[in-house]
This record gives C-alpha cells, sequence and structure tokens, in this order.
C-alpha cells in the first residue's frame, strides 16, 4: 500500500531501536512514508520488550488505548513486532481484536510482505514462531541466505549508528526471557560487518556501537554463510577498528564470563575503541549469581574489573542490577551494596526482580515482597546516585572530546568517548552536529557534564 503513512513507537533495547530502524527502513522502500505524530499514521507498529512484565505491561496499555482510534478509523492497520510479540503470538490477537498483525523478531524483513497480504483482505495475521537456525540476518550482495541488503547510508544528521553483530543467546540465565524470544545464538559474518561499517562510515557516520545480546561469545557458535569459526569478538574489533574514517568505536553487551584476555587487550591497543564499557553483573553474592546460572564469581568478576581499568586507565564502567531475585537475604544485598562501593559504577540500570514466563526462576521459592523489592531498590539507587555525581565530579578540569548531537540556541550537546553528556553553553551556530570539539569541564551533574569550549 504505497503512500501510507507509519509510526513506529520502540520499547526496549538497543536491538529493538536496531529491528525498528530496519522495519522503518524495508517500509521506506515500499514507498510507505514515516511520521511522528501517531494520530496521523495509517499503520501503527509498536516494537515490544518483554524483558521485565513493568515493560510488556506498558505495551498492553498502549495497545489498549489505540482501540478506540481503530474503532473511529477501521482502516488503520495496527502491528505488535518484538520480544512480546514472538512471546505472546496468536494470544495478542485473541485478547486484543483489533491488532491486524503480530510480528516476531526473527520475521521483521517480512513485514511489507505480510502488510500486503492484509490490504488483500485477509484478517489478523501472526507469524511469531522461531527458526532453529535464522535466515534473517542481514546479508550483503551475494548472500546465499536472505535478498535483505542492511547497507543504508547515514540518516541525515546522525552520526552514530549501531550494526548488529549477532542475534539471539545461550546463555540462560534463570531470571532472563530473551533466549526464548530471540532464540539461539547466531553470529553475522564478519566481512559484511566490515563492509556494513565501512559503508557507514563513508557516507558520514563517525561512531559505531557493535550490537548483540552478548557479543563476547561472537563467533563461537553459529555464523551465518561463509564466516569461519571460531573468529573471535577481538578479532572482529580489530578488524572493524581499522575501517578508514571510524572515529570511535564501542560494543554492547557484554557477558562478565566470556570477557578474554584478547578483549581486555584491545582496550591497551586499539586507540579508537572508546574507554567505556558495560558489564552487567546483576549481583553483588556468589549464592544469587549461581542461583542465576551466571557461571561467574564476583572474584573473578572483580579480576576483570581490574584488568580493564589497567589496559585503559579512566574507563567508564556501568552494569545492570537485579534487585530483589528469589530467595535474596539481606546478606546478599549487603554482597551487592558492598560491590557497589568496590567498583564505583559510572553508572548502573537496576531493576525489582520480575517473574518472566517460561524462565526458571519465575518457579523459585523464597519470592521476595514488591516492597522488600522496593526498599532495596530504592537503597541501591539512592547510593549509586551519589557515586554517579562523585564520578562526574572527577571530570571536573578534564578537557574531553565530544562528538556533538546538537547545537541550538547557542546550547551544544553531545557524548564525550566514555559515554558521558556533555553540555556547551554560549557556543557559535557555525558548530554542526557531528563534529569534534574540545569541551573543559567546569560543573558535574548526575546525569551529564557541563563544559566550556576550548580555543
Ligand atoms: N527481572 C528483572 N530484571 C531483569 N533483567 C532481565 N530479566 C529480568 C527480570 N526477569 C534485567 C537485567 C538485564 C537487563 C537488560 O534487564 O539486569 O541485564
Ligand atoms: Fe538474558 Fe543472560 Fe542471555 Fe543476557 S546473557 S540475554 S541476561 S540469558
Amino acid at each position: 500500500m504505497p503512500d501510507s503513512t507509519f509510526f513506529i513507537k520502540t520499547f526496549g533495547c538497543q536491538m529493538n531501536i536496531r529491528d525498528s530502524e530496519i522495519m522503518a527502513q524495508k517500509l521506506s522502500e515500499n514507498g510507505y512514508i514515516e511520521t511522528s505524530v501517531l494520530n496521523d499514521a495509517e499503520l501503527i507498529i509498536i516494537n515490544t520488550c518483554s524483558v521485565r512484565g513493568k515493560a510488556e505491561q506498558k505495551v498492553f496499555s498502549m495497545l489498549g488505548s489505540l482501540r478506540k482510534q481503530k474503532l473511529t478509523n477501521p482502516a488503520l492497520k495496527i502491528c505488535v513486532a518484538g520480544c512480546v510479540a514472538q512471546q505472546e503470538g496468536q494470544k495478542i490477537i485473541d485478547r486484543m481484536g483489533h491488532v491486524d498483525l503480530v510480528i516476531g523478531t526473527q520475521h521483521i524483513y517480512k513485514l511489507p510482505e505480510l502488510l500486503a497480504q492484509l490490504s488483500t483482505g485477509r484478517t489478523a495475521i501472526n507469524l511469531s514462531d522461531t527458526y532453529e537456525i535464522p535466515q534473517y540476518i542481514p546479508k550483503i550482495q551475494g548472500s546465499q541466505t536472505t535478498d535483505f541488503e542492511p547497507l543504508e547510508p547515514a540518516r541525515p544528521f546522525q552520526f552514530s549508528r549501531f550494526v548488529t553483530i549477532m542475534q539471539g543467546c545461550n546463555n540462560f540465565c534463570t531470571y532472563c526471557v530473551v533466549p526464548y524470544t530471540r532464540g539461539r545464538e547466531v553470529s553475522r559474518n564478519a566481512e559484511d560487518i566490515v563492509q556494513e561499517v565501512d559503508i557507514l562510515v563513508q557516507s558520514g557516520v563517525k561512531e559505531i556501537t557493535l550490537l548483540g545480546q552478548n557479543v563476547n561469545s561472537y563467533g563461537s557458535t553459529n555464523t551465518v554463510a561463509n564466516g569461519s569459526l571460531p573468529y573471535s569478538f577481538a578479532r572482529l574489533l580489530r578488524d572493524v577498528s581499522r575501517v578508514e574514517g571510524l572515529k570511535r568505536l564501542r560494543f554492547t553487551t557484554s557477558h562478565p564470563k566470556d570477557i578474554s584476555d584478547e578483549l581486555i587487550d584491545c582496550f591497551s591497543t586499539i586507540p579508537n575503541l572508546c574507554p567505556q564499557i558495560h558489564l552487567p553483573v546483576q549481583s553483588g553474592s556468589d549464592r544469587i549469581l549461581k542461583r542465576m546460572n551466571r557461571k561467574y564469581s564476583i572474584a573473578s568478576y572483580l579480576e576483570k574489573i581490574d584488568r580493564l581499568q589497567s589496559a585503559r586507565p579512566g574507563i567508564a564502567i556501568t552494569t545492570d542490577m537485579i534487585i530483589g531475585f528469589p530467595g535474596e537475604t539481606n546478606r546478599d544485598f549487603q554482597d551487592t551494596m558492598d560491590l557497589l562501593e568496590r567498583v564505583r559504577y559510572h553508572g548502573s540500570f537496576s531493576f525489582k526482580y520480575s517473574d518472566r514466563p517460561g524462565t526458571a526462576a519465575a518457579s523459585y521459592a523464597e519470592k521476595l515482597s514488591e516492597t522488600e523489592k522496593g526498599r532495596r531498590l530504592q537503597i541501591f539507587q539512592n547510593r549509586q546516585d551519589q557515586i554517579s555525581l562523585e564520578r562526574n565530579r572527577e571530570y571536573i578540569g578534564q578537557t574531553l572530546s565530544v562528538l556533538v548531537e546538537t547545537n541550538m540556541d547557542g546550547r551544544l550537546m553531545g557524548r564525550s568517548a566514555t559515554n558521558h553528556i556533555v553540555h556547551a553553553a554560549g557556543v557559535t551556530g557555525t558548530i554542526q552536529p557531528g563534529a569534534f570539539v574540545d569541551a573543559e569541564i567546569f560543573h558535574a551533574g548526575q546525569h551529564s557534564l557541563l563544559g566550556r569550549l576550548s580555543e
């Protein structure tokens, strides 16, 4: 249906953000036009997240509010994509009669095809089964597996882009729904990744973030098409870092058990690899880590943190923490607080444990009350906020290189190599997004730094 307008609402992680970009690209190629106004759209796509119960509730409440819109405009098409779609499938259509299409995470490339089927009058479609070895990983020309090319040039004013290097996860942490919603690990061919990065950089992109649920195990399992196994993540990082003109390289997300010596070395040997790592630890208690099936101890985690800090002094370390996992005692929680004091994370995302359907932990006994989880979360977050502020103050007096994202009305905003948001005031309008400027930091807030531009 060419000339239709579409609106995409994205919940959840970077993986979903990237999937939304791919869906938008596919739709644009097929004559659809993106709108940022929900009420103007003839097609609404909700790209959903099911990692925690709260995220899933948000999806169903948004879907509920769209029911009215569909009543006033029966031609409106409503599509549910992402992890809730993968997990719930037909149940979404059964529960929400106004939903036209449910499309799982491994089928997003078929979106235009499925919409065409709907426009011929087909009733609601559900496509959310999982492949054993997914065929959906983007491939470049000459590919034997799919006809899809993700080698899109940069969008105007986007100087930082994600590139997917793998999909899925084999770890089965006991709280986590991802292995069920995203399937088994599949790595993308290294040459394709390098070529995609090259095309993006040639079209103006300055910063690339390599994306996967578990990037450190890149190349250790299935690799699509002509990739050779094993192919280490560190080797891929070196390959990508050599793309001419690439200024900044990052990656996410890492699993502590798979941080190798070779990878740690990359932080001392690859100059454009940013001094920043997101390393989710989830708990500070060995007993809880075992119950989570995380396969590392706090001692070995701390040893890796020390080595990362020696490899790249000043590296900014962030983490994820689950508070109130089933069976978490006061002592276990204290271990988490002690870990926070020991590492002094630059920042963290922390969540109350939430039961996810089909996961092992959902059937564990010794569940904590919501009140107790909330109490502990508050203690953790209050202390993290103080530490983030103290960490940010360490930058006062330093001059940081900032990749400019916006420059309006004399106020500039961008990011440092450590991934901190930096603001600068009294700036001329001639500095364009995508430029690098040096900013001397003179003030630190909890969430951002304030600097003045160096001459
Ligand atoms: N409950 C709470 N937090 C969770 N996460 C994943 N699953 C759950 C769950 N069942 C958190 C983890 C993960 C982040 C993306 O979400 O901290 O790293
Ligand atoms: Fe989930 Fe664990 Fe895989 Fe991360 S490593 S996606 S937490 S199962």
